[in-house]
């Protein structure tokens, strides 16, 4: 079984456009776990846009499995040592994306993201490099003595992407480029489990394009947000994440 950690950066997105304390993404990651949620993923951004460095403290005190989203900075890495999540994901981060764009290029930051690792394993905390499906990447995942892989899933996520004309229920036919895409992600899922890594996946993971995920080989755990949270919406958040489960357990993969 593949474990589901939600991400709860857009609860925290819709508080901070008003600067309050409501809806506070630490209620809600205690609604994930009792709906089922392995785990709770947040991402500390350096531009704070929508968790706050309080839910990191909050959050590492209160649910069992915290993954930290991080950029590599030396302020990222010392906030880690001090809260000690479960695990850190260490991600690139640009000022002005929307969201995390590629993977992070291990191979041209490999001192710094070896380094980084070292401390955060000296704090006990378990590792995992967002990365392109790029055997390159892997290696270098793998030489700077990271526990975990998250591979990037959002290329496959685009071309399944529906329009507004579509209904949000619309069969799923993989398109070529879709198709080639997936073998991309097994094939890279298969070199990081050679390798010893530990693989797992995420960005843009939603319910309709989840088959495609699911037949990747030998995955530890899936990271979605953005689709529960706006699932959350019409169904609530509890249900929204019932959902998802029940379609990780039940949904056939490709
Ligand atoms: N994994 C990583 C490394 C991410 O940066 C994100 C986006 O914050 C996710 C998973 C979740 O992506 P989504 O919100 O599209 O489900």
């Amino acid at each position: 079984m593949i474990n589901l950690g939600v991400n709860i950066d857009h609860i925290a997105t819709i508080r901070q456009a008003r600067r309050g304390v409501r809806p506070d993404p630490v209620a809600f990651a205690l609604d994930a776990e009792r709906a089922g949620a392995w785990g709770i993923t947040a991402h500390l951004r350096e531009d704070r846009r929508h968790i706050q460095d309080s839910d990191i403290e909050r959050l590492s005190k209160t649910v069992k499995h915290l993954n930290m989203e991080m950029a590599v900075t030396d302020e990222m890495v010392r906030i880690a040592c001090a809260n000690r999540p479960h695990s850190c994901c260490l991600v690139p981060e640009k000022r002005e994306e929307l969201t995390t764009e590629g993977g992070l290029d291990v191979v041209s930051s490999r001192v710094k993201v070896e380094k980084a690792i070292a401390q955060l394993h000296e704090a006990g905390i378990v590792v995992s490099l967002f990365v392109d499906p790029d055997f390159e990447q892997l290696d270098a995942a793998h030489a700077c003595g990271a526990d975990y892989v998250e591979l990037h899933t959002g290329a496959y996520a685009n071309y399944t992407a529906v329009d507004l004309d579509s209904p949000e229920d619309a069969p799923l036919i993989l398109l070529h480029d879709a198709t080639l895409e997936i073998e991309r992600l097994r094939g890279a899922a298969k070199h990081a489990i050679d390798l010893g890594l530990r693989v797992n996946a995420g960005h843009g993971i939603d319910y309709r394009n989840l088959p495609g995920i699911l037949s990747i080989p030998d995955l530890c755990e899936l990271n979605i947000g953005y689709s529960i949270v706006a699932r959350a919406l019409q169904c609530g958040f509890s249900t929204a994440v019932s959902e998802m489960l029940f379609l990780m357990k039940n949904v056939k993969s490709f």
